[in-house]
């Protein structure tokens, strides 16, 4: 990471060459969430930065399926609730869609209308911002909802390919810079 480490948490972050197709660098967190102590590190880093930016949060919400993994013990950690952003056809009731490019494919995600309340203000939880697309849509999903972003978190950052510049407007925090 090109910033200090203090939690010690790049040791536990593991990337692999050619994942899931040549010429990706794939950034693997699963030793982090395997380790009990960077686990907790990770989630309270990650809380510590919202609160020291005076973000306040009504909801968070998690981008299926890695930002799930971090959004649910970040919204206890918090003291809100967890909505899930999710992949085609995995919600039941009424929802609303964004379209999206990732670094590997296109696909799009859904959120249930009900899930974003006007007026809340939203933390967005992902894993990794790389392109920033995915984060870019689901923003766009909590706008037209009338939520408000809040801010955007992350537990690492890939730099270089332009993700901050597709969310600019609203505040992003993120543990870890590479
Ligand atoms: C990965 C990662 C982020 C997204 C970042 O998810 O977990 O959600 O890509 O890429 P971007 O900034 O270029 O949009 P992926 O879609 O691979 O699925 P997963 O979380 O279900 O593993
Ligand atoms: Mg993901």
């Amino acid at each position: 990471p090109v910033q200090a480490d203090p939690a010690g948490l790049a040791a536990f972050i593991h990337e692999v060459p050619d994942f899931p197709s040549p010429g990706i660098a794939y950034k693997d967190i699963t030793p982090l969430l395997a380790d009990a102590g960077a686990l907790a590190r990770a989630v309270e880093g990650m809380a510590a930065q919202v609160g020291e930016a005076g973000i306040e949060v009504d909801r968070v919400v998690g981008i299926e399926s890695r930002g799930f993994i971090l959004g649910v013990p970040l919204a206890l950690r918090l003291g809100c609730g967890f909505v899930p952003v999710r992949k085609p056809g995995k919600l039941p009731r009424e929802v609303r869609f964004e379209e999206y490019a990732l670094e590997y494919g296109t696909d799009r995600l859904e959120v249930h209308v009900d899930g974003v309340v006007a007026g809340h203000r939203v933390l967005v939880v992902d894993d990794v911002i790389a392109t920033g697309g995915t984060a870019a849509a689901t923003g766009r999903l909590v706008t037209g909802l009338g939520g408000e972003v809040a801010a955007f978190a992350f537990l690492l950052e890939l730099s270089g390919l332009g993700g901050r510049d597709q969310i600019a407007e609203h505040p992003v925090v993120s543990l870890l810079t590479y």
